[in-house]
């Protein structure tokens, strides 16, 4: 490692606000906003990148890379470091003030956090889940307790699959993980830890709010960012049905045959003490988390939040989307983000957030996080 770069071996190192990683086709692309610039990035370019998507250190980069490229460890070090002073000195990555060793333990706790929210931790019970379904049980048969017990490698196809579905909060076999406390995926985590660590730089007021919760996963990794960060005086809202989505009736969505509610979709449903009961099994059930239970239409307009440094929407339905963002956008801060899912992969959701935006007169950047999701900062 260059003698120059070896003091900030531990401080947090991210990517700059205006940068952003897209992959198209399996290329990654290295997107500057502010020079209106893009570049196609190889393999380690594309991981360092990557990593740097969420607050890390160099050495964190370095293992990643060693992990997914045969590189000696002092080569790795030296190229790193040199790459990511390439960026900074362009503009296009921050060092973000940390105590030395913070940033390391907190990555390690918010990616294995992540990790276990979406289900790869135990990722090989859905496919025994998926199998039983489909095959049905024989308790007793020898042979169907060997397949269990060693399905991932027997049904190795399917299970890269199923990993990559929950990289990219993708339904795997026609539906959410009926184990993963979020369906979201990775990237849309990483997501909102970027844009979390920027509310949290800029001192942006307001607290977090997640409409359309499912199983509560998403808002736990919300609620345990202000807490990693330090920032637990902001308080994590949770607005749900807590009974699944209603049925259609917004004439985008019927004409779009959109019918999500409980008796069709019944993973989209989870109750309220199943979803405390999540906080709870991550131990992040306190006062700073709030529940805001009921149909958007009438539990969100007269909620008791006042400003939002963060808004994510869920929501799937033309209804659902323009009804919280009817209610919640102008609580918003100048300077919070709103992430809405589904923008990018349900149209009727798209319609409702570009009605919004028309209606009002706002120009927002909308930026891509994956196929299905976007965000934006409020200016
Ligand atoms: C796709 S799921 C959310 C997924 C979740 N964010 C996650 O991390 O897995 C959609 C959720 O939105 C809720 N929802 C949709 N429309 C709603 C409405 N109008 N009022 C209340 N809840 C609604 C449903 O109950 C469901 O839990």
């Amino acid at each position: 490692m260059p003698a120059h770069l070896a003091g900030r071996a531990e401080r947090a190192l991210v990517l700059g606000e205006q940068v952003d990683l897209q992959w198209s086709g399996g290329d990654a692309v290295l997107v500057d906003r502010a020079s209106d610039a893009a570049f196609r990035l190889d393999g380690v370019a594309a991981a360092i990148v990557d990593g740097l998507s969420v607050p890390t250190t160099l050495g964190a980069l370095c293992e990643r890379v060693r992990r997914e490229f045969d590189v000696g460890e002092d080569e790795c070090a030296t190229s790193v470091a040199t790459f990511v002073e390439g960026l900074r000195e362009q503009g296009r990555a921050d060092v973000l003030e940390a105590p030395a060793g913070v940033t390391k333990v907190r990555r390690r706790y918010l990616d294995l956090l992540a990790r276990a929210l979406v289900n790869l931790i135990y990722p090989e019970h859905e496919l025994r889940v998926d199998h039983l379904e489909r095959e049905g049980a024989r308790p007793t048969a020898i042979a169907q307790r060997r397949l269990m017990r060693d399905i991932r490698y027997a049904h190795a196809e399917q299970f890269t699959e199923l990993i990559e579905a929950k990289r990219d909060g993708l339904p795997w076999r026609g539906r959410p993980s009926p184990d993963a406390h979020t369906m979201i995926g990775l990237r849309r985590l990483e997501n909102l830890e970027r844009c979390a660590v920027r509310v949290f730089a800029d001192e942006v007021p307001g607290d977090f709010l997640e409409a359309g919760v499912c199983r509560g996963g998403a808002s736990v990794f919300l609620r345990a960012l202000q807490v990693a960060y330090d920032e637990e005086a902001r308080v994590t809202w949770v607005a749900d049905s807590f009974a699944g989505l209603p049925e259609p009736s917004h004439p985008v969505d019927v004409a779009a045959g959109l019918d999500f509610s409980e008796p069709r979709q019944p993973w989209l449903a989870a109750s309220l003490p199943a979803v405390r009961e999540t906080f709870a099994t991550y131990d992040l059930l306190s006062d700073g988390v709030r529940f805001l239970p009921g149909w958007f239409a009438e539990s969100l307009p007269d909620a008791a939040v006042e400003r939002l440094a963060l808004l994510r929407i869920d929501a799937d339905l033309h209804s659902s989307t323009s009804e919280a963002l009817t209610a919640l956008y102008d609580r918003v801060s100048p300077g919070g983000y709103v992430v809405v899912d589904d923008y990018n992969s349900v149209e009727a959701c798209r319609v409702a957030v570009d009605g919004f935006l028309a209606a009002r007169g706002i120009r927002a950047e909308i930026r891509p996080i994956d196929r299905n999701a976007v965000f934006w900062r409020k200016t």
